[in-house]
């Protein structure tokens, strides 16, 4: 199975890739995590990525293609894997097309933009293994600290709302448009993210044809 799952910043790609990853046995393969990752360890990449991610820009498509690129032959998505996030822009989708890439489906989860405010502002992600939670929807069972691993849960760089609404203007601009071209590609399936989180997870389900 290879998916894309596309939706707004805060729209629960992340969250619902996490559960999808479980289901079918293939890797989440998060290009904002990914990012991040280079950035905390100052590589080239991160260093030059940093500024685009603080300032909720798209980093330039050549550096994310060819990231993407080397991330796919590595050996555990022989299976497949679901991407989160990429592509973002006309360019990427047209990029990983010439890859020779058929997706199974393009997964846009809708919700409103007054929510995704809401939702950024209570996430929390754990420096250590970049498990996400929120305050009030999916909260840790201890206070700022990791189930998974113990990490401590801090809020991300771009989640202020300054850099949300940019993030948001950035999506309705470039990300957006590739509703089109994957409904006309006859892969796009597409879920209201508005309810909670299981209820999304089964839509989710309904949409790419299994059962829970
Ligand atoms: P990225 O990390 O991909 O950020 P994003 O697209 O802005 O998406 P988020 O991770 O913020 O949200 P999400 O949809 O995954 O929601 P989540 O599940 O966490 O990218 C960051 C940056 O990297 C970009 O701005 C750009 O600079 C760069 N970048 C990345 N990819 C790129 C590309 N291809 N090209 C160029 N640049 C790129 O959920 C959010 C919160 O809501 C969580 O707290 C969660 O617990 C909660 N939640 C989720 N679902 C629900 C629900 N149903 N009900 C209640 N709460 C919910």
């Amino acid at each position: 199975m290879k998916i894309t799952i596309m939706g707004p910043p805060g729209g629960g790609k992340g969250t619902q890739a996490d559960i999808l990853k479980e289901r079918f046995a293939i890797p989440h393969i998060s290009t904002g995590a990914i990012i991040r990752s280079e950035i905390r360890e100052e590589t080239p990449l991160g260093v030059a990525a940093k500024r685009y991610i603080d300032e909720g820009q798209l980093v330039p498509d050549d550096t994310i293609i060819q990231m993407v690129k080397t991330r796919l032959l590595e050996d555990d998505c022989k299976q497949g894997y679901i991407l989160d996030g990429f592509p973002r822009t006309l360019a990427q989708a047209e990029a990983m097309e010439s890859m020779g890439i058929a997706l199974d489906y393009a997964l846009d989860i809708e919700v409103p933009d007054n929510k995704l405010v809401e939702r950024l502002g209570g996430r929390r992600e754990c420096k250590e293994c970049a498990a996400s939670y929120h305050v009030v929807y999916n909260p840790p069972k201890v206070s700022g600290v990791c189930d998974k691993c113990g990490g401590e849960l801090i809020q991300r760089a771009d989640d202020v709302k300054e850099t949300i609404l940019e993030r948001l203007s950035v999506y309705h601009a470039q990300t957006e448009p590739l509703k089109t071209f994957y409904k006309n590609a006859g892969l796009l399936v597409v879920v209201h993210g508005q309810e909670e989180i299981a209820d999304t997870t089964r839509e989710v389900m309904k949409a790419l044809g299994v059962s829970e």
